[in-house]
């Protein structure tokens, strides 16, 4: 089998990870100019940006990048007395902050993932990784036809393998370790959290028994050159980062978000799920505290999230990094604020010196 960057032509083992609300066009290309794999999360944007981003990365490089996209129903039609409990919770959460925000309906919950879709196979990116669901075979028969190179998140190994059938071209493994939202979908009620150092293996067996031979990509608290040889001892193909790229003046979280990573404990980095209404890894700040005893009755996402966007929004507007969404891995505190240029040569800088000294 050609290497993963055999495959798609890039020269790094190493993919930045999609980062919706984090991500932009100009991290992503930045990225993918240095040799590694830039991508753009756009599952919370409308198609016609989606168009629009894309066009802004190409604008910017020549080279291969990747569209991630959350893969979701439609229409969503939530418990309404559930989400005015939660709009009554959050509403009196900011007047006590003293924050002038309140919750409102949205015209929609999230944007239509078949729209979104649509856009995507329209501007074509080299790569498209989808995250929350398996596509359907028709959606898999309709990306391919237009040679987009698919890449399925899965956070066990059953869901490896259900990408691997489904037709993927590779599956990409997301330890508990990771920051943002578990991408799973197989395991109804449960939220599986499986570490990095069991998932790899675990999947690559799993992908095997499929009868395909397709790269294993390694996610999760991976922050330099060591861990990522680490997931290539361990049988992945290419490692993808996500929090390591977070703390770049390219990408778009907040300043106070940024430099809260840097003194980001590890033991204060946790499954939050009373952001979005679904698990997702980041720091426990005092949003979290105040949330965490009605965290299981709030609508699931993504009506959560919708609700609580406008929220969120005002209070990074106003410095209020404490009751943002701050995602990020386990190992945040190792990342360093540099250019994403530079983060990805030290990266392989360290991966080279790491791959010298196993060998001695
Ligand atoms: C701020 C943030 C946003 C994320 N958004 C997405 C996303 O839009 N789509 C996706 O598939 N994964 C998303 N992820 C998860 C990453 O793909 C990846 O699994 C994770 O960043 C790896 O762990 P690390 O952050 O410790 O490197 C996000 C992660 C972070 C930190």
């Amino acid at each position: 089998m050609a290497s993963f960057a055999q495959q798609l032509g890039i020269e790094h083992p190493l993919i930045q990870a999609p980062m919706a609300g984090a991500s932009t066009p100009a991290l992503a290309a930045a990225v993918s100019e240095a040799g590694g794999l830039g991508s753009l999360g756009v599952g919370y944007i409308e198609p016609q940006a989606i168009l629009d981003q894309a066009a802004q990365v190409r604008a910017l490089t020549g080279r291969p990048f990747a569209l991630n996209l959350f893969v979701l129903p439609d229409d969503f039609e939530p418990d309404m007395a559930a989400v005015a409990r939660a709009r009554a919770r959050l509403d009196a959460l900011m007047e006590r902050e003293g924050l002038e925000v309140r919750t409102s309906l949205p015209m929609r919950w999230t944007p239509r993932f078949s729209e979104q879709f649509a856009a995507l196979c329209e501007t074509r990116p080299a790569v498209a990784s989808f995250a929350f669901d398996l596509l359907t075979p028709a959606q898999m028969q309709e990306i391919k036809r237009r040679d987009i190179y698919v890449i399925g998140t899965a956070t066990t190994a059953a869901e490896a393998r259900a990408w691997a059938e489904r037709g993927a071209d590779a599956v990409c493994v997301q330890g508990v370790e990771a920051g943002g939202h578990r991408g799973g979908f197989l395991h109804a009620g449960e939220t599986p959290l499986i570490g990095l150092f069991a998932l790899i293996p675990l999947a690559v067996r799993a992908v095997a028994a499929s009868g395909r031979e397709i790269p294993v990509i390694a996610a999760g608290g991976i922050m330099d050159g060591a861990g990522m040889l680490a997931a290539e001892v361990l049988g992945a193909a290419a490692s993808q980062l996500g929090t390591a790229f977070l703390a770049c003046p390219e990408s778009s979280a907040a300043e106070a978000w940024k430099r809260d990573l840097a003194t980001a404990e590890d033991h204060r980095i946790a499954t939050i799920r009373s952001f979005s209404g679904r698990a997702a890894r980041g720091l426990r700040n005092r949003y979290v505290e105040a949330m965490e005893s009605m965290a299981d009755e709030l609508p699931a996402y993504p009506v959560l999230n919708a609700l609580t966007a406008p929220l969120r929004r005002a209070a990074a507007a106003a410095g209020r990094a404490d009751l943002v969404s701050e995602w990020c891995g386990q190992a945040a505190a190792l990342a360093h604020p540099q250019p994403a240029a530079e983060l990805v040569a030290r990266l392989m800088h360290e991966y080279r010196l790491a791959r010298r000294a196993l060998a001695h």
